[in-house]
């Protein structure tokens, strides 16, 4: 049977082996998806031994992106612009083909499952760092009207904005409303936020964040208090997954119905 893992470090709990096992399910493929503890020292060993063992494909999450995507022979478009690799693969000829499926995945979360459009939008995003910079070139492929990077650190934000030829600000500077605010910061994680303005919310906004939980994440509770609907990452999380497993596979699974079912299963937890 063709074998898959996900690699990082911490790795058990990582939900992507039962997302790829529902998948394989779902479209019929017969295949296993196990983990693997990264090792920090051995990692560009422990990718080409995964690989000369026979396994046919590799996703690749914290903190090993970036060395993913310096160790490729092949690099997709996406791949480089977003400096790190979160799927892997070997070409016909046995060369390391490295892809980030993340943004993309993030992409269809939102057209797809919330059937929310991009183009010509005012988009803001909060945040500079990795997971921000994995999303932006699927973001700017869907052509909105604007992109606006706002960071704690405005050098940051102003160095991705010069690199994807968009805007950047600092939180205090933002001006106006925007259509879709995307949460990128990892402030969430411990319950925090960045400093919003009550304004950037008008009547037709809608918010994303890149973050998930049981509950609604604090960046979604700031949108909902002031009138503005949204969505959490964990689409985003399936959506990346859906898009490896194509890479892989030639066949794009649904992701709709499993994002349900683990909503339920994360309340029932
Ligand atoms: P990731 O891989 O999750 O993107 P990262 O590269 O460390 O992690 O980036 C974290 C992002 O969250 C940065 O944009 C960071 O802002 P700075 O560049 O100013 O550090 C942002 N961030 C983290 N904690 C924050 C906080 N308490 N308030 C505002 N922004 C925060």
């Amino acid at each position: 049977m063709d074998q898959y893992a996900v690699v990082g470090n911490p790795i058990a709990h990582s939900k992507s082996p039962s997302i790829h096992a529902y998948f394989a399910t779902q479209t019929q493929q017969s295949l296993t998806y196990s983990t693997l503890l990264g090792d920090e020292v051995g990692f560009e060993q422990q990718v080409r031994d995964f690989f000369q063992q026979g396994g046919k494909g590799l996703n690749v999450t914290v903190p090993f992106k970036e060395r993913a995507y310096a160790m490729c022979d092949i690099l997709s478009q996406r791949a480089k612009q977003a400096g790190a690799v979160n799927t892997l693969l070997l070409s016909e000829k046995g060369e390391l083909f490295g892809d980030n499926t993340d943004g993309i995945g993030m992409v269809r979360d939102i057209t797809d499952n919330y059937q929310r459009t991009l183009k010509n939008k005012r988009v803001l995003i909060l945040g500079a760092g990795g997971a921000v910079r994995g999303v932006l070139e699927p973001i700017l492929s869907a052509s909105p009207a604007s992109v606006t990077i706002a960071n704690r650190t405005v050098e940051k934000a102003q160095g991705l904005a010069d690199h994807f030829d968009c805007l950047a600000s600092s939180f205090d500077a933002l001006e106006g409303t925007f259509d879709i605010i995307i949460n990128g910061t990892s402030a969430s994680l411990s319950g925090n936020l960045p400093p919003l303005k009550d304004e950037l919310i008008g009547d037709q906004t809608w918010c994303y964040d890149m973050m998930y939980g049981i509950e609604r994440t604090v960046f979604l509770q700031w949108a909902h208090e002031r009138g503005a609907d949204g969505a959490d990452g964990l689409g985003m999380l399936v959506g990346q997954a859906a898009e490896a497993f194509y890479l892989w596979r030639q066949v794009r699974p649904n992701t709709a119905s499993l994002v349900k079912e683990m909503r339920q299963q994360m309340r029932v937890a």
